[in-house]
């Protein structure tokens, strides 16, 4: 066992706790109130200088006994809008409202981070920002609010982590390059024109036309994008529709558009709009069609990501290395790497004898909470070498 993983062992209760306490107090994204004020709190009692950017977000600053680098370490404290079903006893006592993505985790693991690194001063030199970011599941994030605040000015380096569910606990995953898309998101709404079911020829049928934008939609994947480059369309919600014998007026879909390439993700709005003119004017209705870009996708620095994975098999082992296929999942952390190089990785929390076994966003999510150790450790581990 490292010298690190026994430091990491003595407080590693403590981190739990953290997590327990922040998983029974989930709050919405940009309402992180109590939650930054736990976190300004408990950073104090380590003696660190406190910053608040924005209403709901924290910076610690702790700075090392000689000039250096300057290192960023982020945690995302946000939860979701779902009534979460466990029923351990530190549920969310706030109905409606879930860490169902792991943040209560990352906040947790960051804390644990700041308390070691702050009693390792001898050890390190330069700065370390340990960022408390609010509003990470909600576009526009609030990532970019703190990068403009500034909380990357004179930063070299910026690493995040992701508790990650479908990987096994000790497994740590990296990705070089692109390793998590954009998920932008798109409104259709359909305007046909109502009236009886017995007569169909004498109306524009809104939910038909929307069933065929479902369908034609998603062949822009397989039959006009290169097998080779990632992509997905997805038509998540359809409302139309009032009664058995009334053929819909209107109809309203919605959905989200992932890619990597920043030339496929420009053209996709073009090809989708073709797609809905040539279906909605085919059929005599008119449409409007919203797109919005949301956050850009997360590439991680290729230095950046060597010295992660350096630091992972000094600490973990070379057998915790699982080199992960990117994910089409979102994250706003790229907008501190538009800003500075980064790298997010991924600290595998499943366990499916502990009840971890339910995706990300499932209201039965949960994390193998062994997994606080490694995020820990490797953040310090990282802050360490990196600051040398
Ligand atoms: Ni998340």
């Amino acid at each position: 066992m490292t010298e690190l993983r026994m430091r990491v062992r003595e407080i590693e209760q403590t981190v739990v706790e953290w997590r327990r306490y922040l998983h029974a107090h989930p709050e919405l994204s940009f309402q992180e109130h109590q939650t930054a004020e736990f976190v300004a709190g408990t950073l104090r009692q380590f003696g660190i200088e406190v910053t608040r950017p924005t209403p709901t977000s924290v910076v610690g600053i702790v700075r090392g006994k000689q000039a250096g680098r300057v290192l960023a370490l982020r945690a995302d404290m946000d939860a979701l809008p779902i009534h979460e079903l466990n029923e351990f006893e530190f549920k969310s006592n706030n109905p409606g409202v879930m860490h169902a993505c792991g943040h209560d985790g990352h906040t947790a693991i960051l804390l644990g981070a700041a308390r070691l690194l702050t009693g390792l001063t001898e050890h390190w030199r330069g700065e370390i920002r340990f960022i408390f970011q609010h509003g990470e599941e909600l576009h526009p994030g609030g990532a970019g609010e703190l990068v403009r605040a500034g909380v990357l000015n004179g930063v070299d380096l910026v690493l995040g982590n992701h508790l990650w569910a479908p990987l096994e606990t000790g497994q740590i995953g990296l990705v070089y390059g692109p390793a998590m898309a954009s998920p932008d998101c798109f409104t259709v709404q359909i305007q046909g024109r109502g009236g009886h079911a017995a007569a169909p020829h004498e109306t524009v049928d809104a939910i038909q036309i929307g069933a065929g934008l479902v369908t034609a939609l998603h062949q822009i994947v397989s039959r006009q994008v290169d097998p080779l480059v990632p992509a997905v369309i997805s038509v998540c919600e359809f409302h139309a529709g009032s009664a058995h014998n009334i053929i819909a007026d209107t109809a309203r879909l919605v959905g989200t558009v992932r890619t990597f390439d920043k030339q496929l993700r420009e053209e996709m709005p073009i090809k989708m709009e073709k797609i809905i003119q040539g279906i909605c004017t085919g059929f005599g209705a008119t449409y409007e069609f919203d797109y919005e870009y949301g956050y850009d996708p997360v590439v991680n620095n290729e230095e950046a990501t060597r010295l992660m994975e350096e630091v992972v098999v000094e600490q973990l082992g070379a057998q915790a290395v699982n080199h992960m296929n990117p994910v089409m999942g979102g994250e706003d952390f790229s907008a501190y790497q538009a800003a500075v190089p980064g790298c997010f990785f991924f600290t595998g929390a499943g366990n499916s004898d502990k009840g971890a076994a339910y995706p990300h966003h499932h209201p039965r999510f949960t994390i193998d909470e062994d997994a606080l150790a490694d995020g820990m450790q490797l953040f310090t581990a990282a802050a360490l070498k990196f600051l040398a």
